[in-house]
């Protein structure tokens, strides 16, 4: 998220929340469209990116952060239990499915015995997380820690590169945090999806290529994945893991803001988690219709454009992240680029799965900024 991330408290239509229904299209398209006036019945935020930046560092996130360090440097058990302890107490409060958990499982690793760590890394994925940030005595872990909590500061403290450092292995932890499973249920996102083998998917915003290994067990050795992002260190984490595991049917592609740069008419699914409420907050109009228009045209007549985003919750209840979109928002959105909504999910308070086809007679066209 490094090339979009904004230090600033977006929220559009403070205190808010909406309730959509469909009424019968009066134009020639036939296709019904959503409303557009929305009905506001609460002070619920409907798009909010707040903390797009970083997550919130709290009192009690930094404590844990810095007995989390001190194990690693000391090699003093009783720390990592003390930093263990703090994360019971604040996953519930403070964030859902952020980074603690993943630093939880870290503490677990270090707690555990033989054969409670071999179970942490009996997914090649999670082994392979655990080795980027465990080598060279935890090199990685320890320099996230000390550049996310502020623990110690390094030369380029400050400085665009030390920024996008921080980012880059804040997405890397948050998006292939081991536990993300426990949070996101993202099994039953691919039950939903029902991915045939053979079939092409654009995973686009992939980061570090949690869905992408997914979706390339899914989709078979006579499929292929996409794998696209704007930041070269994912792409080339992706890299690193296909040719060590020896995958083919991974390609990488480095994507400029207002192109996804797929080829047109080659994918059976678009895919996108967590990156619309960027385009829907961050792009120009000229840009967005640019962006939008590339993933219309990569998109096979029958194709799907999937987008799964953080939910607007109510209150009591913790967003996943700062930021979040009411899913309103995108589906009255992407009818005016010519989609439809076909099906839409939702396994936890937190996340939506919209699934998009592209209205018929429309599927080449691309809409462009009429103002
Ligand atoms: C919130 S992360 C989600 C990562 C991944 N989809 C996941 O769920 O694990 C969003 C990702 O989108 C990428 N991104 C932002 N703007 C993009 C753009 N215009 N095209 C492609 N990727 C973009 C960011 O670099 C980041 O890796």
């Amino acid at each position: 998220m490094s090339s979009i991330r904004y230090p600033l408290l977006l929220t559009i239509c403070a205190s808010c929340s909406i309730s959509l229904a469909y009424a019968a299209d009066d134009n020639t398209n036939k296709s019904p469209k959503p409303e557009t006036a929305a009905e506001i019945t609460s002070k619920v935020s409907l798009v909010h990116l707040g903390s797009i930046d970083t997550f919130t560092i709290t009192e009690q996130g930094t404590l844990a952060g810095r007995f989390l360090l001190s194990a690693l440097d000391t090699k003093d058990l009783s720390y990592a239990k003390k930093a263990k302890e703090i994360y019971e107490t604040i996953i519930p409060t403070e964030h859902y499915g952020g980074e603690y958990t993943a630093l939880e499982w870290f503490c677990d690793y270090l707690l555990g015995n033989e054969e409670s760590r071999k179970q942490q890394l009996a997914d090649r994925y999670h082994k392979s997380f655990f080795e980027f940030f465990s080598g060279n005595d935890f090199a990685n872990l320890k320099e996230y820690l000390n550049r996310k909590y502020k623990l110690k500061k390094l030369a380029d403290s400050g400085t665009e590169a030390g920024r996008d450092r921080i980012a880059f292995l804040e997405d890397f932890i948050l998006f292939n945090n081991p536990r993300r499973e426990e949070w996101e249920k993202t099994s039953k996102i691919f039950e939903a999806l029902k991915i045939q083998p053979g079939t092409t998917i654009a995973d686009v915003g992939c980061g570090p290529g949690y869905y992408t290994f997914k979706f390339s067990d899914l989709v078979g050795p006579g499929g292929k994945v996409i794998a696209i992002d704007t930041v070269q260190e994912h792409l080339n984490y992706i890299k690193s893991l296909t040719s060590k595991f020896d995958i083919k049917n991974i390609e990488t592609l480095k994507d400029r803001e207002d192109s996804a740069g797929v080829p047109a008419n080659s994918a059976d699914m678009v895919f996108m988690c967590s990156l619309y409420h960027i385009i829907y907050t961050t792009l120009t109009e000229e840009v967005k219709d640019r962006f939008v228009n590339s993933l219309k045209a990569a998109l096979k007549p029958d194709g799907r454009l999937v987008i799964v985003d953080n939910a607007v919750v109510t209150q009591g209840t913790l967003p996943y992240h700062g930021p979040h979109i009411a899913k309103e928002l995108i589906i009255g959105q992407l009818y005016y680029y010519g989609f439809d909504l076909a099906e839409q999910y939702q396994f936890i308070p937190q996340r939506y799965v919209l699934v998009f086809k592209k209205r018929a007679g429309e599927d080449t066209k691309s809409v462009t900024t009429s103002h």
